[in-house]
């Protein structure tokens, strides 16, 4: 079988590997269909994820067809049609006993810490699979893991449909913030670069738009607020100085900050900016199980992944798909990756 495989920094190939081993108790064998590309995918191929080891077989947000299941598998039968989670933990640290098992302390997500599913065959634990309709297609059950995302940080921020929300960035990960949000009855105001962006920002329901390049950020929220500040900030531009904006300017008292974009340098706040507002600042990382409140939102209607997909091409294209995301951000949103070749 193939598998995309990142030989070290900057060597992407496809490369044949051994079938999977029979599943074993509690796995399953599942055929990939369809898996998106990611900014992170991007970044480990270019030697910039500071958490990825070399050689790695890419990929963490996919959808596919089980084939084989193992001894004690009853949540998944053979034809089936999953969503992966892509997140593994310990089951024993402080953050997985009290239920938080996405900041496991040794957390591994697929493609990233321990292999991923840019593969044509994988064997996964039964418990990461979640069954998807038969006639939702491939490439938007593949955007399932994002939208999981999304659900994690409305979670974190706790949005309340009375609230407004200032999202920071268009892309795929601000977009599906922005779809959820929209789906609680939120107002949403959203902030980008790219014009494009945010005409699709605009498409999904977005109540405001600002380009930050000709327009002023504080101004524009004070005005969707009637000067009484944003309620909800999702950083999803992991750009340093909108964080400290955010904190320095943007936020009503009571305020939440979801912090998802993780630059590592540090950022600058007055201690007094978040004690005098009692502002909560609060990560968001990966998905704590949100697949079936997402595989619901989706059953719904209350989401809409069509927008979301940009591009779909086979996976012998990985490179003209990963040349596309990064260099025109104007054209892309999520490109989607089909493993349909025999
Ligand atoms: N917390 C998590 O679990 C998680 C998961 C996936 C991605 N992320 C992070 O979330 C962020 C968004 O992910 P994405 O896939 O949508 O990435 P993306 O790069 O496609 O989107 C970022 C957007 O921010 C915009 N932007 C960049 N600089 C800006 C600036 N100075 N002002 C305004 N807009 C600006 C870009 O034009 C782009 O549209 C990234 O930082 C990514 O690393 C976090
Ligand atoms: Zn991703
Ligand atoms: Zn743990």
């Amino acid at each position: 079988m193939k598998v995309i495989q990142v030989n070290k920094p900057g060597e992407i190939a496809i490369v044949e590997k051994p079938m999977p081993a029979e599943p074993g108790v509690g796995e399953v064998l599942v055929r990939i269909k369809a898996a998106g590309i990611c900014g992170s995918d991007v970044h480990i191929f270019h030697g910039k994820n500071p958490f990825a080891t070399y050689p790695r077989i890419l990929g963490h947000e996919a959808a596919g067809e089980v084939v084989k299941t193992g001894a004690g598998v009853t949540n998944v039968k053979v034809g089936d049609h999953v969503a992966i989670d892509n997140v593994f933990s310990c089951g024993q640290c402080h953050a997985c006993r009290i239920g938080r098992a996405n900041v496991c302390k040794s957390v591994k997500v697929l493609g990233v810490h321990i292999d991923g599913i840019f593969s044509e065959y994988v064997n996964l634990p039964a418990d990461h699979l979640y069954v998807v309709p038969v006639d939702l297609p491939w490439e938007l059950a593949a955007t399932l893991e994002p939208y999981a995302i999304a659900a994690e940080a409305m979670d974190r921020g706790a949005v309340q449909p009375d609230e407004s929300v200032l999202i920071c960035g268009a892309g795929p990960i601000g977009l599906v913030i922005l779809q959820a949000c929209k789906s609680i009855g939120a107002r949403v105001i959203i902030m980008d670069v790219v014009d494009s962006r945010l005409e699709k920002a605009k498409a999904m329901g977005a109540d405001a738009v600002v380009n930050t390049k000709r327009q002023d950020l504080e101004q524009a929220v004070m005005e969707f607020t009637d000067g009484e500040g944003i309620n909800v900030a999702m950083e999803a531009t992991g750009v340093i100085p909108v964080l400290e904006l955010i904190v320095a300017k943007l936020m009503s008292p009571a305020g939440k900050v979801v912090v998802l974009g993780f630059p590592v340098e540090p950022a600058k706040f007055s201690p007094a900016d978040i004690m005098k507002r009692e502002l909560d600042i609060k990560g968001s990382r990966l998905n704590n199980k949100k697949f079936p409140e997402v595989i619901q939102w989706l059953a719904d209607k209350r989401i809409d992944p069509t927008g979301l997909v940009s591009h779909v091409m086979p996976y012998a294209e990985v490179e003209r798909g990963m040349d596309l995301f990064s260099n025109h951000p104007e054209e892309v949103c999520k490109i989607i990756l089909t493993f349909d070749e025999k």
